[in-house]
């Protein structure tokens, strides 16, 4: 059955208010990361502020500082922590805007399209040394045991990306096992770092990171469908097809090859070799006629569905409500 716009409108996600529920704490955390961007080093400063500035959702901190005050009251280490995590993601975003050259983010002109691939990589470092430097005020070495296992692993599983690129023959499997270490490993921290610091039991730790695991991957699901998505770069803030651009095997892909026809796998085989953007049309059409968005959108429900089920751990409070609605905003989010 179609579900019509109504529907649509009744079950879209309210972001904004959910925001409002960390609006407090989430001033804090952008104080202490402006106050880190700080450096006398001018281009540090420019390209830090020109990133962090352009926004971004802020949705990594949001879940930190949502399940901190899920499970009671929000310390200054659950602050540090927030600015800790959105530091390493924009330092991931530097470097993945170099390794996929793209020159769109945040609806922006990327920070290599500005001031080159050197610079973005060296400032890209910095953010890493700088989140780095902040975790250690928390003086706590579970938080250090956990974040270090995590950049760890993200730089694997971008490197593993790297390896699968222009293979047309990467599995669904090897897939999941990409998006798992480069994106939802980061989810997780922030989910688990919040339990550490608020010192919880295990179960209640380890629930949180599945959570942050499982919306992780949910969240680059609805990523990869979206740049073959018909919306607009605009609402997106980067462009469509960089992926493709790139050869990157991504789940949408993995689908219509196997869905499609002789003639339409081979299609997008060959697209997938050259990594270029010149048979976008083609591939993008046989994308829509396999139903691999679908498909892909149907995996990011069976996430976001496991991420809420983990929350079966905490007591009801309107922030376990907001952490439920966060796994679906990343379902159904359109930027
Ligand atoms: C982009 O993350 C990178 C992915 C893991 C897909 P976000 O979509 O959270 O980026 P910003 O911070 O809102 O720009
Ligand atoms: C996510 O992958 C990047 C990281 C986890 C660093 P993408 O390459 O899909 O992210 P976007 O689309 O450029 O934001
Ligand atoms: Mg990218
Ligand atoms: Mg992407």
């Amino acid at each position: 059955m179609a579900v019509t716009d109504t529907q649509k409108a009744d079950s879209q996600i309210d972001f904004d208010a959910i925001k409002i529920l960390t609006a407090e704490e989430s001033k804090a955390v952008d104080q202490l990361i402006l106050d880190e961007l700080s450096s006398d080093v001018v281009l540090i400063n420019q390209m830090g502020h020109y990133i962090i500035g352009s926004g971004g959702k802020r949705l990594r901190p949001m879940l930190l500082l949502l399940a901190s005050k899920a499970l009671g009251e929000t310390h200054k280490s659950h602050l540090i922590l927030a600015a800790v995590i959105e530091f390493i993601h924009t330092a991931t975003l530097l470097h993945d805007d170099v390794v996929d050259e793209s020159d769109m983010r945040r609806g922006k002109e990327s920070a290599n399209a500005v001031w080159g691939n050197a610079a973005s990589v060296l400032v890209g470092d910095y953010l890493y040394s700088s989140a780095f430097e902040m975790m250690v005020r928390t003086n706590n070495l579970r938080v250090m045991g956990v974040l270090s296992k995590t950049t760890t692993a993200i730089a694997e599983g971008e490197v593993l990306q790297l390896l699968n690129c222009n293979n047309p023959e990467t599995t669904e499997e090897a897939y999941l096992q990409v998006i798992a270490r480069k994106t939802a490993i980061l989810f997780s921290a922030a989910t688990r770092l919040a339990a550490v610091i608020s010192d919880t039991d295990k179960q209640i730790e380890d629930a949180l990171a599945m959570y942050g695991q499982e919306l992780g991957v949910a969240f680059q699901l609805i990523d990869d469908a979206l740049d073959y998505k018909a919306g607009s770069a605009e609402e997106l803030g980067k462009n469509l097809g960089d992926d493709l651009a790139e050869g990157k095997p991504t789940l949408p892909l993995i689908y219509a090859i196997q869905q499609g026809t002789a003639k339409q796998a081979e299609i997008i085989i060959n697209a997938i070799k050259q990594g270029s953007r010149e048979s976008f049309a083609d591939v993008f059409e046989i994308v829509q006629c396999t139903e691999a968005i679908e498909y892909t959108e149907r995996c990011a429900e069976r996430a976001a569905q496991n991420a809420i089920d983990s929350l079966n751990q905490l007591a009801d409070s309107p922030y376990k409500d907001a952490l439920e609605q966060l796994a679906r905003f990343s379902v159904q989010r359109e930027y």
